[in-house]
């Protein structure tokens, strides 16, 4: 494989009731099948030179789901905490998790903090798990508090930014969705604004490190134009090249 270009990588982990149901099975048996994909996709990401991985494994809409549903992906997550714990630390994977963690049980939000600030300092990896995440409340929140905190102010793309839950992820480059439907479901809003999309059919359970590798570097391949006619380094570039533009094309105009 190439140079890995795609410095933050998201996923929308879908497909795991469907797999389920394919096989004449509760829907449960998807989601624990698919708890075992995780950590083998965490390895893949670091290994490819992936620097920050995102995961969305429960919206701010999945709470309409059936309350057993929602208590076995809640004993899910607390087991990943538990037996991925070492293999974090010794990878020197940062963890963190956003979204409105407050429902959770008190003994899963312990065991979060506590690998939160365990690897708070670790510069390998940024891996974040979007639990109880909307985007739209992710958004509505930056603004809210900015707001706060600079009564009277015009609020900026560069504030916003800084003001979401993490912001030092910064924009995603590459979105894969898996499980064969191609919608955003609330992800990131903000940030997928120029990612590179990949949606796939396999369906999470199935999903392997090679299906992985090879998105990586298929994706990697794609021209990314950020708005310009040519193929450039980063967004923030074709951003300035606009603002000049616009400014120099302003001023003939004002000559003229
Ligand atoms: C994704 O799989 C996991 C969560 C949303 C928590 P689904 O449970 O949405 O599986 P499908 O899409 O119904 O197959
Ligand atoms: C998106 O999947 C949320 C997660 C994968 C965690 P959903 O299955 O909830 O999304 P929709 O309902 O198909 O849009
Ligand atoms: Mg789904």
């Amino acid at each position: 494989m190439s140079e890995n270009k795609l410095r933050h990588v998201a996923i929308i982990m879908d497909g795991n009731g469907r797999w389920a149901t394919v096989r004449s099975r509760p829907r449960v048996w998807g989601h624990i099948r698919g708890s075992t994909v995780v950590a083998d996709i965490v390895e893949e990401a670091d290994a490819c030179g992936v620097q920050a991985l995102t995961l969305y494994a429960f919206s701010t809409e999945n709470w309409c789901r059936p309350q057993t549903e929602v208590k076995v992906l809640f004993a899910l997550l607390k087991k990943f905490l538990l037996k991925e714990r070492p293999r974090l630390i010794k990878n020197q994977v940062r963890f963190r998790m956003m979204g409105d963690l407050s429902h959770l049980p008190k003994d899963t939000q312990n065991l979060i903090q506590s690998l939160e600030n365990e690897t708070q300092n670790f510069k390998g990896l940024k891996l974040t798990f979007a639990f109880s995440y909307g985007g739209r409340d992710e958004i509505v929140s930056a603004v809210n508090n900015w707001v706060e905190k600079n009564p009277g102010q015009k609020l900026t793309v560069e504030a916003l930014q800084n003001s979401l839950l993490v912001p030092d992820l910064g924009d995603v480059d590459l979105l894969i969705r898996t499980g064969g439907d191609q919608r955003i479901s609330n992800f990131m809003l903000w940030q997928v604004a120029y990612a590179e999309l990949f949606f796939t059919h396999t369906k999470w359970p199935d999903f392997t490190a090679e299906e992985f590798r090879s998105i990586l570097d298929k994706t990697g391949k794609r021209e990314r134009r950020f708005g310009s006619v040519c193929a450039e380094d980063n967004l923030k570039q074709t951003i300035q090249k606009a603002h000049q533009n616009k400014f120099q094309l302003f001023n003939q105009s004002e000559v003229h």
